[in-house]
């Protein structure tokens, strides 16, 4: 198909093919996923994965998420243990990253994973993204496609603004359903979330029957994407406001007030999913639009909305 962004291409046999090649090659291309966009490359290619970190500005220390077709593919390269196992079932393909021990005999790059002895192993839910993973034999390394520590991009065209031509085939999938980074469980241990996301909690505790951690320690960095500052549209953002400045964008969910301009609500009928996909969205509109700051309204702090305050949180650590 053709539009006016030479490098965004509907996904068609031609473009598989190109993008199989394109991969095999060592070659990194921005693919959709049910999550937010992804800079994906052979995760066994040292060449690959340090052309990720480059273009991405990834501190070293930062491991990458590993993407698979399925549980078999990801067993080849970590140890599994009976809550992945019910995990992957209860929610794969999905919006959930596991964090696992890493077998001796994997062959994943090893500055993929920042030099650790676990991988993050993510099996994405986009039948784009399945056909890909699907049709080759080697796992995708895969971070969110923005530069570090900015915006994960949920459209074709965020992928471009960041990257632009650095890209040969970004490939479009529409807008991401989630659009908002998967829920990053440890398993190595006792499970622990290290970043929360859509699928929280409550919902993966019923489905292992057992009560969960979050992981609040202060000075230890157990996942990088954990750094204080993250998620940053590029200008400051201030959290639980409650009166609006006069100029800045205000950002609150609800219709409170609709169609006043500077206010952007994430739902207008208070759904905190529907909020979740619509964060980055609107960031990134606030941010072309010209203001010079964001303001943010109380965010309910439950279901979704603990995975919307992690994100503005850090967006606000400017
Ligand atoms: O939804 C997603 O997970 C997206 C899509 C593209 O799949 N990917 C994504 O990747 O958000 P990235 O690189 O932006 O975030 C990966 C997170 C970081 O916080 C990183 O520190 C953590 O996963 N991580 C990766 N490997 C890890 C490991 N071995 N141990 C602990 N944390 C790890
Ligand atoms: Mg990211």
């Amino acid at each position: 198909m053709k539009n006016s962004y030479s490098n965004i291409f509907t996904f068609n046999k031609k473009i598989l093919s190109k993008t199989i090649k394109s991969l095999k090659n060592g070659g990194v291309i921005g693919l959709p996923t049910e999550t937010v966009y992804g800079l994906g490359g052979n995760a066994y290619s040292k060449k690959a994965v340090k052309k990720i970190f480059k273009l991405k500005g990834r501190p070293k220390f930062n491991p990458l998420i590993i993407h698979y077709y399925n549980i078999k593919d990801a067993q080849k390269d970590v140890v599994s243990n009976k809550y992945f196992e019910k995990l992957y079932k209860s929610f794969c393909p999905g919006p959930i990253t596991f964090v696992l021990k890493r077998k001796n005999t994997s062959k994943i790059s090893h500055q993929a994973c920042a030099n650790l002895r676990t991988i993050a192993v993510r099996f994405p839910k986009n039948k784009t993204t399945r056909d890909i993973l699907r049709k080759i034999d080697f796992p995708l390394a895969m971070p969110s496609a923005n530069k570090s520590s900015g915006v994960s991009p949920v459209n074709s065209k965020d992928v471009f603004d960041e990257f632009k031509k650095k890209l040969k085939i970004i490939i479009d999938g529409g807008k991401c359903k989630i659009g908002i980074e998967s829920t990053v469980i440890d398993l190595t241990s006792d499970p622990k979330i290290l970043r929360p996301g859509v699928l929280d909690k409550k919902v993966i505790e019923n489905s292992l029957k057992i009560k969960i951690k979050t992981h609040r320690k202060k000075n230890k960095i157990l996942s990088p994407g954990m750094m204080k500052k993250h998620y940053s549209p590029g200008i400051p953002v201030m959290i639980n406001q409650k009166t609006h400045d006069g100029k800045s964008a205000f950002i609150y969910i609800g219709n409170k007030y609709k169609n006043k301009k500077n206010f952007f609500s994430l739902s207008k009928k208070n759904n905190l999913f529907l909020a979740a996909s619509n964060l980055y969205k609107i960031f990134r509109i606030i941010k072309k639009k010209g203001y010079k700051k964001i303001q943010i309204n109380k965010i309910p702090n439950y279901g979704a909305g603990i995975a919307i305050n992690d994100r503005i949180n850090r967006a606000s650590k400017f």
